[in-house]
Protein backbone atom coordinates (compact mmCIF):
# COMPACT_ATOMS: atom_id res chain seq x y z
CA UNK A 1 0.00 0.00 0.00
CA UNK A 2 1.29 3.24 -1.40
CA UNK A 3 -0.97 5.88 1.28
CA UNK A 4 -0.77 7.91 -2.11
CA UNK A 5 -3.14 10.97 -1.69
CA UNK A 6 -4.16 13.92 -3.75
CA UNK A 7 -2.03 16.13 -1.29
CA UNK A 8 1.26 13.70 -2.71
CA UNK A 9 0.01 14.28 -5.72
CA UNK A 10 -0.58 18.34 -5.16
CA UNK A 11 2.88 18.36 -3.77
CA UNK A 12 5.09 16.24 -5.76
CA UNK A 13 5.74 14.36 -1.97
CA UNK A 14 5.99 10.30 -1.74
CA UNK A 15 4.31 9.93 1.44
CA UNK A 16 1.03 12.46 3.24
CA UNK A 17 3.03 13.25 6.02
CA UNK A 18 3.89 16.87 6.89
CA UNK A 19 6.63 17.99 9.34
CA UNK A 20 5.20 21.19 10.86
CA UNK A 21 7.89 24.56 10.43
CA UNK A 22 8.20 24.80 14.62
CA UNK A 23 10.04 27.89 15.49
CA UNK A 24 13.06 27.60 16.41
CA UNK A 25 13.07 23.97 15.92
CA UNK A 26 12.68 23.07 12.34
CA UNK A 27 16.49 23.94 10.50
CA UNK A 28 17.89 23.21 7.45
CA UNK A 29 18.74 19.54 8.79
CA UNK A 30 15.39 18.41 10.06
CA UNK A 31 13.80 19.68 7.04
CA UNK A 32 16.24 17.79 4.67
CA UNK A 33 15.40 14.60 6.58
CA UNK A 34 11.98 14.78 6.47
CA UNK A 35 11.92 15.29 2.69
CA UNK A 36 14.39 12.78 1.58
CA UNK A 37 12.39 10.73 3.17
CA UNK A 38 9.70 11.22 1.28
CA UNK A 39 7.65 13.67 3.41
CA UNK A 40 6.98 17.10 3.32
CA UNK A 41 9.70 19.15 5.64
CA UNK A 42 8.52 22.70 6.70
CA UNK A 43 11.34 25.35 7.47
CA UNK A 44 10.83 27.51 10.68
CA UNK A 45 10.48 31.02 9.78
CA UNK A 46 9.27 32.48 12.74
CA UNK A 47 11.47 35.63 14.17
CA UNK A 48 14.08 34.68 11.66
CA UNK A 49 15.40 37.63 9.80
CA UNK A 50 14.86 38.00 5.69
CA UNK A 51 18.60 37.23 4.90
CA UNK A 52 18.95 34.31 7.28
CA UNK A 53 15.84 33.03 5.92
CA UNK A 54 17.21 33.01 2.39
CA UNK A 55 20.50 31.12 3.38
CA UNK A 56 18.52 28.83 5.33
CA UNK A 57 16.04 28.51 2.11
CA UNK A 58 19.40 27.79 -0.25
CA UNK A 59 21.26 25.28 2.78
CA UNK A 60 17.83 23.03 2.19
CA UNK A 61 18.40 23.08 -1.38
CA UNK A 62 21.83 22.15 -1.20
CA UNK A 63 21.11 19.11 1.23
CA UNK A 64 17.96 18.19 -0.88
CA UNK A 65 16.30 18.53 -4.33
CA UNK A 66 12.64 17.05 -2.95
CA UNK A 67 9.69 19.48 -2.31
CA UNK A 68 9.92 21.32 0.96
CA UNK A 69 7.84 24.08 2.55
CA UNK A 70 8.81 27.86 4.82
CA UNK A 71 6.43 28.72 7.60
CA UNK A 72 5.50 31.97 8.70
CA UNK A 73 3.50 33.54 11.30
CA UNK A 74 1.42 36.11 10.12
CA UNK A 75 -0.71 37.16 12.89
CA UNK A 76 -1.69 40.76 13.23
CA UNK A 77 -0.25 41.72 16.30
CA UNK A 78 2.95 40.99 14.14
CA UNK A 79 2.18 43.57 11.14
CA UNK A 80 4.02 45.46 13.02
CA UNK A 81 4.00 44.31 16.38
CA UNK A 82 2.17 45.78 18.99
CA UNK A 83 4.16 49.19 20.13
CA UNK A 84 4.40 48.39 24.14
CA UNK A 85 4.52 52.16 24.71
CA UNK A 86 0.78 51.86 24.78
CA UNK A 87 1.08 49.02 28.04
CA UNK A 88 -1.35 50.63 31.32
CA UNK A 89 1.36 51.14 34.06
CA UNK A 90 -0.50 48.54 36.75
CA UNK A 91 -0.63 45.89 33.72
CA UNK A 92 3.10 46.44 33.21
CA UNK A 93 4.26 46.72 37.04
CA UNK A 94 2.12 43.02 37.96
CA UNK A 95 3.70 41.46 35.03
CA UNK A 96 7.35 42.48 35.70
CA UNK A 97 6.66 41.86 39.28
CA UNK A 98 5.11 38.05 38.64
CA UNK A 99 8.66 38.11 36.21
CA UNK A 100 11.00 39.29 38.71
CA UNK A 101 10.03 36.09 41.01
CA UNK A 102 11.50 33.66 38.47
CA UNK A 103 14.59 36.44 37.89
CA UNK A 104 15.39 36.74 41.54
CA UNK A 105 14.79 32.47 41.46
CA UNK A 106 17.28 32.32 38.35
CA UNK A 107 19.81 34.91 39.70
CA UNK A 108 19.58 37.72 37.07
CA UNK A 109 18.81 41.06 37.07
CA UNK A 110 15.45 42.30 38.49
CA UNK A 111 13.59 45.01 36.06
CA UNK A 112 10.33 46.78 35.92
CA UNK A 113 11.16 48.72 32.56
CA UNK A 114 8.84 48.22 29.55
CA UNK A 115 10.19 45.85 26.87
CA UNK A 116 11.45 47.28 23.85
CA UNK A 117 8.87 46.99 20.54
CA UNK A 118 9.77 43.48 18.87
CA UNK A 119 11.36 44.14 14.88
CA UNK A 120 8.52 44.29 12.19
CA UNK A 121 9.74 41.46 10.10
CA UNK A 122 6.69 39.91 8.29
CA UNK A 123 6.56 42.26 5.18
CA UNK A 124 10.52 41.28 4.12
CA UNK A 125 10.30 38.05 5.20
CA UNK A 126 6.99 37.36 2.99
CA UNK A 127 9.31 39.03 0.55
CA UNK A 128 12.21 36.64 0.48
CA UNK A 129 9.74 33.37 0.25
CA UNK A 130 8.43 34.92 -2.63
CA UNK A 131 11.91 35.59 -3.74
CA UNK A 132 13.26 32.69 -3.09
CA UNK A 133 10.30 30.03 -4.26
CA UNK A 134 10.62 26.96 -2.19
CA UNK A 135 7.66 25.06 -3.02
CA UNK A 136 5.37 25.36 -0.40
CA UNK A 137 4.31 28.88 1.56
CA UNK A 138 3.20 27.69 4.92
CA UNK A 139 1.04 29.98 7.01
CA UNK A 140 0.19 30.27 10.87
CA UNK A 141 -1.67 32.35 13.02
CA UNK A 142 -3.17 34.05 9.63
CA UNK A 143 -3.71 33.37 5.89
CA UNK A 144 -2.52 34.88 2.87
CA UNK A 145 -4.81 36.89 1.26
CA UNK A 146 -6.03 36.65 -2.54
CA UNK A 147 -3.27 38.81 -3.64
CA UNK A 148 -0.78 37.38 -2.07
CA UNK A 149 -1.86 33.23 -3.02
CA UNK A 150 -1.93 34.65 -6.74
CA UNK A 151 1.48 36.10 -6.21
CA UNK A 152 2.56 32.55 -4.79
CA UNK A 153 0.49 30.59 -7.70
CA UNK A 154 2.28 32.92 -10.24
CA UNK A 155 5.63 31.52 -8.88
CA UNK A 156 4.97 28.01 -8.76
CA UNK A 157 4.63 28.05 -4.98
CA UNK A 158 1.58 26.01 -3.21
CA UNK A 159 -0.07 27.95 -0.35
CA UNK A 160 -1.02 25.61 3.14
CA UNK A 161 -3.37 27.62 5.76
CA UNK A 162 -3.20 26.29 9.13
CA UNK A 163 -6.76 27.32 11.14
CA UNK A 164 -8.73 25.91 13.98
CA UNK A 165 -11.95 26.56 13.13
CA UNK A 166 -14.10 25.58 10.16
CA UNK A 167 -14.58 29.39 9.53
CA UNK A 168 -11.43 30.02 9.28
CA UNK A 169 -10.97 27.06 6.63
CA UNK A 170 -13.30 28.10 4.71
CA UNK A 171 -11.78 32.27 4.56
CA UNK A 172 -8.84 30.42 4.08
CA UNK A 173 -9.95 28.56 1.19
CA UNK A 174 -11.78 31.27 -0.23
CA UNK A 175 -8.32 33.57 -0.33
CA UNK A 176 -6.38 30.93 -2.29
CA UNK A 177 -5.21 28.71 0.06
CA UNK A 178 -4.49 24.84 -2.17
CA UNK A 179 -3.87 22.67 1.40
CA UNK A 180 -6.02 23.70 4.75
CA UNK A 181 -4.27 22.31 7.77
CA UNK A 182 -7.04 21.50 10.49
CA UNK A 183 -5.19 21.81 13.91
CA UNK A 184 -7.39 20.30 16.49
CA UNK A 185 -6.92 21.62 20.62
CA UNK A 186 -4.50 18.62 21.11
CA UNK A 187 -2.08 20.00 19.32
CA UNK A 188 1.17 21.47 20.57
CA UNK A 189 2.05 25.19 20.10
CA UNK A 190 0.22 28.27 19.63
CA UNK A 191 -3.54 28.04 18.51
CA UNK A 192 -3.72 28.97 14.93
CA UNK A 193 -6.11 31.89 15.14
CA UNK A 194 -4.85 35.14 14.03
CA UNK A 195 -6.09 37.69 17.18
CA UNK A 196 -6.76 36.40 20.45
CA UNK A 197 -10.03 35.02 21.93
CA UNK A 198 -10.69 35.67 25.14
CA UNK A 199 -10.45 32.63 27.02
CA UNK A 200 -8.26 29.10 25.89
CA UNK A 201 -11.23 27.08 25.76
CA UNK A 202 -12.42 28.51 22.77
CA UNK A 203 -9.50 27.63 20.99
CA UNK A 204 -9.35 23.89 21.79
CA UNK A 205 -11.81 22.20 19.14
CA UNK A 206 -10.55 18.44 19.05
CA UNK A 207 -9.17 17.06 15.85
CA UNK A 208 -11.45 14.17 15.74
CA UNK A 209 -14.36 17.01 15.80
CA UNK A 210 -12.76 19.64 13.88
CA UNK A 211 -11.07 17.69 11.02
CA UNK A 212 -14.47 15.89 9.36
CA UNK A 213 -16.02 19.54 9.39
CA UNK A 214 -13.33 21.18 7.91
CA UNK A 215 -13.00 18.48 5.02
CA UNK A 216 -16.87 18.72 4.80
CA UNK A 217 -16.42 22.77 4.64
CA UNK A 218 -13.90 23.25 2.00
CA UNK A 219 -12.99 21.67 -1.29
CA UNK A 220 -9.08 21.07 -0.74
CA UNK A 221 -6.73 18.71 0.27
CA UNK A 222 -7.32 18.60 4.61
CA UNK A 223 -4.33 17.99 6.40
CA UNK A 224 -5.08 16.92 10.21
CA UNK A 225 -2.77 18.40 13.09
CA UNK A 226 -3.00 17.88 16.75
CA UNK A 227 -2.55 14.54 18.59
CA UNK A 228 -0.79 12.38 15.58
CA UNK A 229 2.42 11.11 16.38
CA UNK A 230 2.33 7.60 14.65
CA UNK A 231 0.61 5.17 12.14
CA UNK A 232 -2.31 4.83 14.02
CA UNK A 233 -2.66 8.61 13.70
CA UNK A 234 -2.07 8.73 9.96
CA UNK A 235 -4.92 5.77 9.29
CA UNK A 236 -7.52 7.26 11.90
CA UNK A 237 -6.70 11.12 10.01
CA UNK A 238 -7.35 9.20 6.63
CA UNK A 239 -10.18 7.62 8.13
CA UNK A 240 -11.74 11.00 8.82
CA UNK A 241 -11.35 12.16 5.61
CA UNK A 242 -7.51 14.27 5.71
CA UNK A 243 -5.26 14.14 2.47
CA UNK A 244 -2.48 14.19 5.19
CA UNK A 245 -1.32 14.45 8.81
CA UNK A 246 1.55 17.20 10.29
CA UNK A 247 3.16 16.49 13.20
CA UNK A 248 4.60 19.04 15.51
CA UNK A 249 5.64 16.89 18.81
CA UNK A 250 6.86 14.24 17.44
CA UNK A 251 9.24 15.85 15.39
CA UNK A 252 10.23 18.07 18.62
CA UNK A 253 12.14 14.72 19.77
CA UNK A 254 14.42 13.99 16.60
CA UNK A 255 17.88 13.97 16.35
CA UNK A 256 17.75 16.92 13.71
CA UNK A 257 15.59 19.39 15.86
CA UNK A 258 16.90 22.15 16.93
CA UNK A 259 15.44 21.69 20.43
CA UNK A 260 17.85 21.70 23.36
CA UNK A 261 18.13 18.78 25.24
CA UNK A 262 16.41 19.63 28.45
CA UNK A 263 13.31 20.29 26.11
CA UNK A 264 14.00 16.97 24.82
CA UNK A 265 14.24 15.37 27.82
CA UNK A 266 10.94 16.50 29.04
CA UNK A 267 9.26 15.41 26.12
CA UNK A 268 10.62 11.80 26.28
CA UNK A 269 9.59 11.81 30.29
CA UNK A 270 6.28 13.62 29.80
CA UNK A 271 2.66 11.76 30.10
CA UNK A 272 -0.35 13.19 27.88
CA UNK A 273 -1.71 14.91 31.04
CA UNK A 274 1.47 17.20 31.48
CA UNK A 275 0.53 19.69 29.22
CA UNK A 276 -1.16 23.31 29.60
CA UNK A 277 -3.16 25.89 27.35
CA UNK A 278 -1.96 28.91 28.45
CA UNK A 279 -0.82 32.66 27.20
CA UNK A 280 1.54 33.42 30.00
CA UNK A 281 4.97 32.10 27.87
CA UNK A 282 4.13 34.23 24.86
CA UNK A 283 0.53 36.29 25.18
CA UNK A 284 -1.28 34.34 22.52
CA UNK A 285 -2.95 31.00 23.67
CA UNK A 286 -0.20 28.06 23.27
CA UNK A 287 -0.17 24.47 24.36
CA UNK A 288 2.85 23.76 26.29
CA UNK A 289 4.27 21.41 28.96
CA UNK A 290 3.41 23.08 32.53
CA UNK A 291 6.34 23.86 34.70
CA UNK A 292 7.13 26.26 37.66
CA UNK A 293 6.48 29.21 35.19
CA UNK A 294 3.11 28.09 33.54
CA UNK A 295 1.73 27.04 36.91
CA UNK A 296 3.10 30.19 39.35
CA UNK A 297 1.88 32.29 37.05
CA UNK A 298 -1.61 30.97 36.66
CA UNK A 299 -2.11 30.75 40.20
CA UNK A 300 -0.35 33.85 41.07
CA UNK A 301 -3.09 35.85 38.32
CA UNK A 302 -0.36 37.78 37.45
CA UNK A 303 -1.54 40.20 34.32
CA UNK A 304 -0.42 38.97 30.99
CA UNK A 305 1.55 41.39 28.47
CA UNK A 306 -0.48 42.21 25.41
CA UNK A 307 0.39 39.25 22.21
CA UNK A 308 4.23 38.88 22.02
CA UNK A 309 5.22 41.46 24.17
CA UNK A 310 4.82 39.00 26.74
CA UNK A 311 7.15 36.71 25.08
CA UNK A 312 9.43 39.22 24.54
CA UNK A 313 9.40 40.36 28.72
CA UNK A 314 9.82 37.15 29.72
CA UNK A 315 13.21 36.26 27.25
CA UNK A 316 15.59 36.82 29.55
CA UNK A 317 14.09 34.68 32.45
CA UNK A 318 13.80 32.06 29.36
CA UNK A 319 17.64 32.67 28.54
CA UNK A 320 18.84 32.08 31.93
CA UNK A 321 16.73 29.13 32.27
CA UNK A 322 18.38 27.57 29.45
CA UNK A 323 21.84 28.69 30.50
CA UNK A 324 20.87 27.04 33.59
CA UNK A 325 19.61 23.69 32.00
CA UNK A 326 16.86 24.75 34.36
CA UNK A 327 13.49 23.08 32.39
CA UNK A 328 10.54 24.73 35.12
CA UNK A 329 11.55 28.40 33.76
CA UNK A 330 11.63 27.36 29.65
CA UNK A 331 9.14 27.32 27.50
CA UNK A 332 8.37 24.26 26.14
CA UNK A 333 6.06 23.88 23.48
CA UNK A 334 4.16 20.34 22.98
CA UNK A 335 0.76 19.09 22.57
CA UNK A 336 -1.14 15.67 24.11
CA UNK A 337 0.51 13.58 21.95
CA UNK A 338 3.86 13.59 24.23
CA UNK A 339 2.53 10.91 26.00
CA UNK A 340 3.14 8.55 23.07
CA UNK A 341 6.63 9.80 22.44
CA UNK A 342 9.53 7.64 24.41
CA UNK A 343 12.28 7.70 21.73
CA UNK A 344 14.76 10.20 20.19
CA UNK A 345 14.81 8.51 16.61
CA UNK A 346 16.41 10.50 13.32
CA UNK A 347 13.58 12.53 11.71
CA UNK A 348 13.56 10.15 8.54
CA UNK A 349 12.91 6.99 10.68
CA UNK A 350 10.21 9.25 12.24
CA UNK A 351 8.55 8.94 8.31
CA UNK A 352 9.03 5.47 7.82
CA UNK A 353 8.14 4.25 11.50
CA UNK A 354 4.99 6.31 10.44
CA UNK A 355 4.35 4.11 7.01
CA UNK A 356 5.15 0.91 8.37
CA UNK A 357 2.79 0.87 11.19
CA UNK A 358 -0.10 2.67 9.17
CA UNK A 359 -0.06 -0.88 7.20
CA UNK A 360 0.18 -2.70 10.11
CA UNK A 361 -3.19 -1.28 11.40
CA UNK A 362 -5.01 -1.20 8.14
CA UNK A 363 -4.04 -5.39 7.49
CA UNK A 364 -5.14 -5.98 11.13
CA UNK A 365 -8.32 -3.77 10.78
CA UNK A 366 -10.67 -6.07 9.04
CA UNK A 367 -9.99 -8.86 11.93
CA UNK A 368 -10.13 -6.56 14.97
CA UNK A 369 -13.33 -5.51 13.96
CA UNK A 370 -14.58 -9.03 13.10
CA UNK A 371 -13.30 -10.37 16.82
CA UNK A 372 -15.26 -7.25 17.88
C1 LIG B 1 7.43 23.27 19.64
C2 LIG B 1 6.39 23.63 18.66
C3 LIG B 1 6.56 24.79 17.91
C4 LIG B 1 5.61 25.11 16.92
N1 LIG B 1 5.83 26.21 16.15
C5 LIG B 1 5.03 26.42 15.07
C6 LIG B 1 5.35 27.43 14.12
O1 LIG B 1 6.31 28.20 14.27
N2 LIG B 1 4.55 27.54 13.04
C7 LIG B 1 3.48 26.71 12.83
O2 LIG B 1 2.83 26.77 11.79
N3 LIG B 1 3.13 25.79 13.75
C8 LIG B 1 3.89 25.60 14.83
N4 LIG B 1 3.56 24.62 15.74
C9 LIG B 1 2.26 23.93 15.66
C10 LIG B 1 2.23 22.81 14.65
O3 LIG B 1 2.20 23.37 13.38
C11 LIG B 1 1.03 21.87 14.79
O4 LIG B 1 -0.19 22.53 14.79
C12 LIG B 1 1.10 20.96 15.98
O5 LIG B 1 2.40 20.67 16.36
C13 LIG B 1 0.37 19.66 15.70
O6 LIG B 1 0.12 18.95 16.86
P1 LIG B 1 1.16 17.92 17.55
O7 LIG B 1 2.10 18.81 18.29
O8 LIG B 1 0.27 17.13 18.41
O9 LIG B 1 1.82 17.16 16.46
C14 LIG B 1 4.47 24.29 16.74
C15 LIG B 1 4.31 23.14 17.52
C16 LIG B 1 5.24 22.80 18.47
C17 LIG B 1 5.04 21.56 19.28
Amino acid sequence: MSFRTALCDLLGIEYPIVQSGMGAIAGPELVAEVCRAGGLGILAGLNVAPDDLRTMIRRVRELTDRPFGVNLWLHRDLRPPIDPAGIPEATLRGAQEMLNRFRGRLGIPTTTSRPVRGPDLVDATVQAVLEERPPVFSSALGWLDHGLSEECHRRGIKVMAMVSSVADARTAAAEGADVIVAQGGEAGGHRSIDGKPATAEATTVGTIALLPQVVDAVRLPVVAAGGIADGRGLVAALALGASGVLLGTRFVATRESMAPELYKKRVLESESDATTVTDVLSGLWARALANRFTREYAEAGAPVLPPLVQRSAANDVYIAALKQGDAEHYPMMAGQSVGLIRDLPGAGEVVQAIIREARAVLQALPERVRQS
